[in-house]
């Protein structure tokens, strides 16, 4: 299959828009642009669409997908007994990198949900996205735009290396402003559990509804039952084996690392802050932004462990952040990203 790359103009907008929302109605796949990372998107109503995001990206089955509305109505139309905070987040931080997980209603087929009785929803703010559901009429099921595995595109030049001959269309609408993916916010307890940590912050739910709660899974290995099937599958990971160094010392444990590497023969790099550009001196390295601003750091993470594996390195060292705010969602996919492997200074 060729596969179509289209970079949006104000001039080619709607008719770029109008030819994207024709394949999604017909069945077919589109890459396009959100707020946090590029989506995967197929009707939601159309379960062999559905089933064909799963083929196109290598995803396990019993990974579900999230569902992208124009508004809280539609979105909220595919759902059931949905309680008052969820209805109260959704008022606070839709459009945007905020997805609910809800009971599902009969209107949404097990392909979405991977056989689940609830649905993930989320209304997110990209102007692209947003023409795209409303010109195709449809909810749309949306993964990252990924390979399954790999780190999330953060461009549609890292959809084009993923998917290229896989899908019909990818929507070029530049880089995420967030760059890491939604929160996923479990609304089926009595109060809201973060299943996966992201643009929206614990701290801004905690304010908004009075309380939350973090799943132990999202800076830990979780062994059992997963409660959103994506714990547990190998994740955002480089070519590269990476390694997590956390705590005050660990710019200084990050050179020792490095340098050791190096003197075996093994193609090596850094991601690091700017705080530490001095000490790791002319070593290989990426810097995320200050440590100061997390934000800046998300926004980076991904599209820079994909530069590793174009350079080819073997073996990434990367600093650890704060498990608060975006810290948070950070030191996730980070972890993830290492499989685990986190040394302490
Ligand atoms: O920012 C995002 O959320 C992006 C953009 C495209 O919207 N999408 C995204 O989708 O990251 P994906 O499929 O890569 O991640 C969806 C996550 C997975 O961890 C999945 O297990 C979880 O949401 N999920 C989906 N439906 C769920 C459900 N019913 N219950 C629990 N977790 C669910
Ligand atoms: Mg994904």
């Amino acid at each position: 299959m060729e596969t179509r790359f289209i970079q949006l103009y104000k001039d080619n907008f709607d008719e770029a828009i109008q030819t994207a929302a024709e394949i999604i109605a017909n069945g077919g796949l589109v890459a396009f642009p959100t707020e946090t990372v590029y989506g995967l998107g197929a009707s939601a109503l159309n379960e062999q669409a559905v089933r064909s995001i799963f083929t196109a990206k290598g995803r396990p089955g019993d990974n579900p997908l999230i569902v992208h509305a124009a508004t809280m109505a539609e979105a909220f139309s595919l759902a059931r007994d949905i309680p008052t905070f969820a209805r109260e987040l959704a008022q606070k931080f839709w459009p945007g990198p905020l997805t609910l997980v809800l009971k599902k209603n009969k209107t949404i087929g097990d392909a979405v949900t991977a056989g689940l009785d609830t649905v993930a929803l989320r209304v997110p703010s990209h102007p692209v996205a947003l023409a795209l559901i409303r010109a195709s009429g449809l909810p749309i099921a949306a993964p990252s735009a990924n390979t399954s595995g790999s780190p999330s595109p953060t461009r549609a030049e890292h959809v084009l290396h993923d998917l290229n001959g896989r899908i019909p269309l990818i929507l070029d609408g530049g880089a995420c402003e967030v760059g890491l993916e939604s929160t996923v916010c479990d609304c089926t307890m009595d109060r809201p559990v973060i299943l996966r940590p992201g643009g929206i912050t614990a701290e801004m739910i905690q304010k908004a509804v009075g309380s939350v709660s973090i799943h132990k899974a999202v800076l830990g290995q979780y062994k059992g039952k997963a409660p959103s099937p994506g714990m547990k599958h190998r994740h955002y990971a480089p070519k590269a084996k990476l390694t997590l160094v956390t705590g005050a010392g660990a710019a200084f444990k990050i050179c020792q690392l490095y340098d050791e590497s190096i003197a075996s023969g093994i193609k090596t790099a850094i991601i690091g802050t700017s705080e530490n550009d001095s000490t790791y001196g002319s070593r290989r390295k990426m810097l995320l932004g200050s440590r100061e601003n997390e934000r800046e750091c998300a926004k980076h993470f991904f599209s820079a462990l994909r530069q590793m594996d174009e350079a080819g390195v073997e073996r990434i060292f990367a600093e650890g952040f704060s498990q608060a705010g975006m810290g948070l969602a950070l030191m996730n996919r980070a972890i993830r990203a290492a499989e685990y492997d986190v040394i302490e200074t």
